[in-house]
C-alpha cells in the first residue's frame, strides 16, 4: 500500500475513533440531564479518571484539582496503596454487617484511630463508632452528648455547617439555603457567633472578636438557657462551608473551661479541617484542647463513605445496644480504605507537607493579592484557605468576584470552589500531596485570574 493510502487509512481511522468518542462523550453529556437539579453545580466535567492532584474527563483534558471532592481525597486520586487495599478488601468480603460481624480491616481501624484523640491526656482512653457521613456522625455526637448528659440543648455557632439531615441542618447555620423554608426545625438548638474577625461588629482583632462571642454567651445563658440545660458545645475548630474563618487561639481554650465550669461537653466537628489538612492530624490540636467527642468524615477514607466520632473515655457507653447504629456504618472495604489511608499519611509525611504546602499556598497567594481592593481578607491554615472578596470600607461581600475567579481558574484548568454565607470566599483545599509545582502553578493561575477580573 502507498503513503497516500496508508494517510487516508489511518485518517480515517482515526476520525471514526474521534466520530465514537464523540457520540460516547455525548452520551454521557445528555445523561447530565437525569441527575437531580438540587445538586447545585461548580462545572459539568464528566470524570473519566484521576491521579493525585489532577482529574482528567472523558475529553481529556486535565484539571488541577483543587477542591478534593470538597476535601475529601487527601492522598490524592485513586492513591495506589488505597486503590489496592479497596481492591484487596472487596476480593474478600465487601459487608460484613456490624451487628452481625467483624471484620478485619474494622478491628484494625478501631485499634488505629482512638490513639490519633487530640491531647489525651496521659493514661486516658478514647473509643470509636463508625457511620458513613459528615452528617451521619454529627447525628452520632449530639445524640451521644444527650444520652450521657441527659441534657436537651445544643449550643452551636454562628455560620457553621454540620449537615443537611433533618437533624443536623438545625445545627447548621452557614447558609439561609440550607436550613430556610424547612422551619419547623429539631428545637432546643441555639446559636452564638463564631469568632470571625473580619466581619465582627465590635472591632476586627482577634481579642475583640473572641470577647463578642464570650459575652453573646453569656447573654445566652442570661436571657434564654441556662447552663446546666446545655448537653453540648458543637463547634468547628476552623469555620468550614461559613468561609475558612481561623478563630483566635483562645477560641476552644475558653469554651473548654466554660464547658468545664457547666458540665458541658466539647463536641468539635473536624470533618473539614481534621485529618492532617491544617497540618496537625486533627485542627484542634493546634490549641492543645482535649474535646470530649470528635466527630470525623472526608478525609477519613480517601473518597469512600466513612465517617465516625471518637469518645473520650468510656462516653460511648452512654448509649446502651442498639441506641444508635445504621446497616452500612464501619463498611469492610470503606474500613481497609481507612487503614489505608493511615498508613499514606504516616508513611509519606503528609501532615508535614500539609502544613509545609500550606505555608507555600499562602505566602505564593500573599504576593498576588496584597494590595488588591476587593480582597478583604487572606487567611487559612495548612491547606485550607480562603480568599474573602468584599468591599473593603463597607465589607459588602462580593460573591461576583468570588464566582469570577472561579470561571477564570477553571478556563485555566484549575478547579475552586466558594465558601462563606454569600459565597463571597474563593476556597482552596489542594489534597495533602500536592507538590511544589503544583502549588506554584495555582498561585500563578489564580494571580492571573485576580489580574483578569479586576479584583
Ligand atoms: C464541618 C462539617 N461538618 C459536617 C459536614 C457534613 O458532612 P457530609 O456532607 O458528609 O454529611 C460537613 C460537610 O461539608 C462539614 O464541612
Amino acid at each position: 500500500m502507498d503513503q497516500h493510502a496508508t494517510d487516508l487509512l489511518t485518517r480515517a481511522a482515526q476520525s471514526e475513533e474521534e466520530a465514537e468518542l464523540d457520540a460516547d462523550a455525548r452520551t454521557w453529556l445528555d445523561l447530565r440531564a437525569g441527575v437531580a437539579s438540587v445538586w447545585s453545580r461548580y462545572t459539568d466535567l464528566v470524570v473519566e479518571r484521576g491521579q493525585g492532584s489532577w482529574i482528567e474527563t472523558i475529553h481529556g483534558h486535565r484539571y488541577l484539582d483543587y477542591t478534593s471532592g470538597i476535601g475529601v481525597t487527601s492522598t490524592g486520586h485513586a492513591h495506589p496503596r488505597v486503590s489496592a487495599a479497596i481492591a484487596d478488601q472487596a476480593a474478600q468480603i465487601i459487608h460484613a454487617q456490624q451487628n452481625i460481624l467483624y471484620h478485619k480491616p474494622g478491628l484494625k481501624l478501631h485499634e488505629l484511630l482512638p490513639r490519633r484523640f487530640p491531647s489525651l491526656p496521659e493514661g486516658e482512653s478514647a473509643r470509636l463508632f463508625l457511620s458513613n457521613s459528615g452528617a451521619e456522625a454529627i447525628e452520632a455526637a449530639v445524640k451521644l452528648a444527650k444520652a450521657a448528659t441527659r441534657r436537651p440543648v445544643i449550643v452551636a455557632f454562628r455560620g457553621g455547617f454540620h449537615g443537611r439531615t433533618h437533624g443536623t441542618m438545625a445545627l447548621t447555620s452557614s447558609g439561609i439555603r440550607i436550613r430556610g423554608h424547612f422551619e419547623p426545625l429539631p428545637g432546643s438548638v441555639h446559636h452564638v457567633p463564631y469568632p470571625y474577625r473580619l466581619r465582627n461588629p465590635t472591632g476586627r482583632s482577634a481579642e475583640a472578636a473572641l470577647a463578642f462571642t464570650l459575652s453573646s454567651l453569656d447573654e445566652l445563658f442570661a436571657t434564654m438557657v441556662y447552663p446546666d440545660d446545655v448537653a453540648a458545645f458543637l463547634v468547628e475548630p476552623i469555620l468550614g462551608e461559613g468561609g475558612y474563618v481561623v478563630p483566635p487561639d483562645g477560641f476552644l481554650p475558653a469554651l473548654r473551661e466554660i464547658a468545664d465550669r457547666h458540665g458541658i461537653l466539647l463536641i468539635v466537628d473536624e470533618v473539614q479541617a481534621g485529618y492532617g489538612r491544617t497540618g496537625r492530624f486533627f485542627a484542634s490540636e493546634w490549641t492543645g484542647v482535649t474535646p470530649d467527642i470528635v466527630v470525623m468524615a472526608k478525609g477519613i477514607a480517601s473518597g469512600m463513605p466513612l465517617s465516625g466520632i471518637l469518645a473520650r473515655g468510656d462516653l460511648l457507653d452512654a448509649f446502651g445496644p442498639g441506641a444508635h447504629g445504621g446497616t452500612y456504618g464501619g463498611n469492610a472495604v470503606a474500613c481497609a480504605a481507612a487503614v489505608a489511608t493511615l498508613e499514606v499519611i504516616d508513611e509519606e509525611g503528609l501532615i508535614a507537607a500539609a502544613e509545609r504546602q500550606g505555608q507555600r499556598l499562602l505566602g505564593g497567594l500573599r504576593s498576588v493579592t496584597d494590595g488588591r481592593r476587593h480582597v478583604a481578607e487572606l487567611r487559612g491554615r495548612g491547606l485550607m484557605v480562603g480568599i474573602e472578596f468584599a468591599d473593603t470600607e463597607t465589607l459588602a461581600p462580593r460573591p461576583d468576584l468570588a464566582k469570577a475567579l472561579l470561571h477564570e481558574a477553571f478556563e485555566h484548568r484549575l478547579l475552586l470552589l466558594t465558601c462563606g454565607t454569600w459565597s463571597q470566599v474563593a476556597r482552596i483545599i489542594p489534597p495533602l500531596v500536592t507538590t511544589d509545582d503544583e502549588v506554584d502553578l495555582a498561585v500563578r493561575v489564580i494571580g492571573d485570574a485576580l489580574e483578569a477580573i479586576g479584583a
